[in-house]
């Protein structure tokens, strides 16, 4: 259907189209100085700002929220008008979202090297950035869920289920796990105590995985990867099935974070229960990106968009076959504590995330500075970006595995006499070869993010805006 009168916000879409690209260059800097700082600790320079404890938390909510969501909040905001054929509800509110969001990530980069922080993982910001991220996340809500009621079409395309999915399920999250009681502007207690408190934060940071780190970019996976491969999705049924089977079991799997705590015994086993029945959803969801590719799959030797967006996916089948396994209480016992559970988290969130978050960048960018789709300046840039992301990401993950084993088995290692093998510092030094080479794999990755930069600002020099453009 035809609808060249619309008059769709593009412009919220490239503003955060362009901040992805800049918060995963500040962010994954973050991360390789504080790689390098694991390889050589004299690194933090005694400076406490510049401390590991205060930017390993700079890193995280700087790749998640800031690169992450704005990658999130930009293909939702561009496939909810394209598959609705509706122009945003309010472009006020889209611009309220905008700058609310960056607010509230300037706020975290300030406060975090600080020191000042709630020191639950994923939710560290004090309460009155908590209070301002849930006025511009409910803001959000209004702007997507009002867009999908302005709708043009029938049904609803299943990206839209899974954006819906992540926008109320972040939201109640976010809600309940920062209630906390304010003592000064900068400081609060949360409302929490104890093993309940543990529980709600790995509800919390198990749901973000969940919801945002996966929910969310399934969105993105389900309309960027049948555009690039011109091909309708493999199977809808698939789509509905795994969709709900997915949000139903994912909220359960939270206790898997707490194996031989003092978390009752049941929680644990039902939450390594329920991420082992996770696997089954994962994997729909996989298999239904990478299949929408059949009949069509000699695209991918030449369309470096869809080499970024099918690898991402395949990242992804790997993280989730990797976490149930994690999952299980004697594996557990092994690789918890150990470099195992970073290679995994990178293995989800380098390839998985970042990669599928690239690839769409690759598509979008083009067409938000005006330019045909796949015009971006340079496509050979994009095939190095391609394989410089893979090779540090395989480099960042195997370094991982190797010292997690490693480190799980020096530490459990005991003589005839019982004593322990291994003093922890051995394993430290042992591991000095694994952070070494995680430095060159994210260093790789990093200055990826460098060329696409550059790609980007060439392409933006070539075009401007479009606004009324044929629907999808
Ligand atoms: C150049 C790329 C990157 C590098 C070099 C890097 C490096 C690191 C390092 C050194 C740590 C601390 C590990 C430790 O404490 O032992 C870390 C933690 C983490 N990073 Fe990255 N990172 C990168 C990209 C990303 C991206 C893109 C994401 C998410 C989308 C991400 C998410 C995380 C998370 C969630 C943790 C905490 C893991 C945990 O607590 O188990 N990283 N990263
Ligand atoms: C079926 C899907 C998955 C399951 C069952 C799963 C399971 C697990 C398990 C068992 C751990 C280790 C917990 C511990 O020992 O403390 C873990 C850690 C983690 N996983 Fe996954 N995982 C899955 C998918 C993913 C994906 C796709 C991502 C990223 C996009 C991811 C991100 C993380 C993060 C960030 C952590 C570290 C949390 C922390 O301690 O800070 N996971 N996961």
């Amino acid at each position: 259907m035809e609808n060249s009168n619309i008059e769709y916000n593009y412009k919220v879409v490239k503003q955060f189209a362009v901040m992805t690209v800049v918060w995963g260059i500040v962010g994954m800097l973050v991360g390789v100085v504080i790689a390098a700082q694991l390889a050589w600790p004299a690194l933090n320079f005694d400076l406490p700002w510049l401390h590991f404890g205060r930017l390993r938390p700079l890193h995280t909510n700087a790749v998640i929220f800031a690169f992450g969501g704005c990658a999130l909040f930009a293909c939702s905001l561009y496939i909810v008008q394209r598959t609705c054929q509706a122009a945003l509800l309010s472009n006020k509110l889209a611009a309220f979202v905008f700058w609310g969001w960056q607010l509230v990530i300037v706020s975290a980069a300030v406060t975090l090297p600080l020191g000042l922080t709630t020191s639950k993982e994923y939710a560290e910001l004090e309460w009155p950035i908590d209070i301002l991220i849930t006025i511009v996340w409910v803001a959000y809500a209004i702007l997507y869920f009002g867009t999908i009621l302005k709708r043009k079409t029938r049904h609803i395309y299943v990206a839209n289920w899974f954006f819906s999915a992540f926008i109320i399920a972040v939201a109640i999250l976010h809600i309940f796990n920062s209630l906390a009681l304010p003592v000064t502007l900068t400081k609060s207690y949360s409302i929490y105590a104890g093993s309940v408190d543990a529980m709600v934060q790995w509800w919390y940071g198990h749901n973000a995985v969940g919801f945002f780190l996966t929910a969310g970019f399934l969105g993105i996976m389900y309309y960027f990867v049948p555009k690039q491969a011109e091909r309708p999705v493999y199977s809808y049924r698939l789509s509905v099935v795994h969709f709900w089977a997915l949000i139903a079991v994912y909220v359960w799997a939270g206790p898997h974070h707490l194996h031989y705590t003092t978390l009752p015994d049941w929680a644990q086993s039902l939450g390594m229960a329920m991420s082992l029945i996770l696997l089954a959803p994962s994997w729909g969801g996989m298999i239904n990106g990478i299949m929408t590719l059949s009949g069509a799959w000699d695209k991918i030797r030449s369309d470096p968009i869809l080499k970024f967006l099918i690898v991402s996916l395949s990242f992804y089948g790997m993280s989730t076959f990797e976490g149930p396994m994690m999952s299980i209480k004697s594996v557990n016992a092994l690789s918890h504590y150990t470099d195992w559970t970073i290679g995994h988290v990178h293995s989800g969130a380098l390839g998985w995330v970042a990669m599928i978050s690239i690839g769409a960048m690759y598509h979008l960018l083009p067409i938000l500075f005006g330019r045909k789709q796949g015009e971006m300046y340079s496509v050979r840039l994009i095939d190095l970006h391609f394989w410089m992301s893979t090779i540090g990401t395989v480099l960042y993950i195997a370094s991982m595995w190797v010292n997690g084993l490693m480190q799980g088995l020096m530490w459990r290692a005991v003589n005839s006499d019982g004593t322990l093998t291994y003093s922890f510092v051995e394993s430290v030094e042992a591991s000095f070869p694994g952070y070494v080479v995680r430095f060159i794999g994210g260093g790789i990755f990093f200055v990826g993010m460098l060329l696409m930069a550059y790609n980007v600002w060439m392409t933006a020099r070539a075009g401007s805006t479009v606004t009324k453009e044929a629907a999808a």
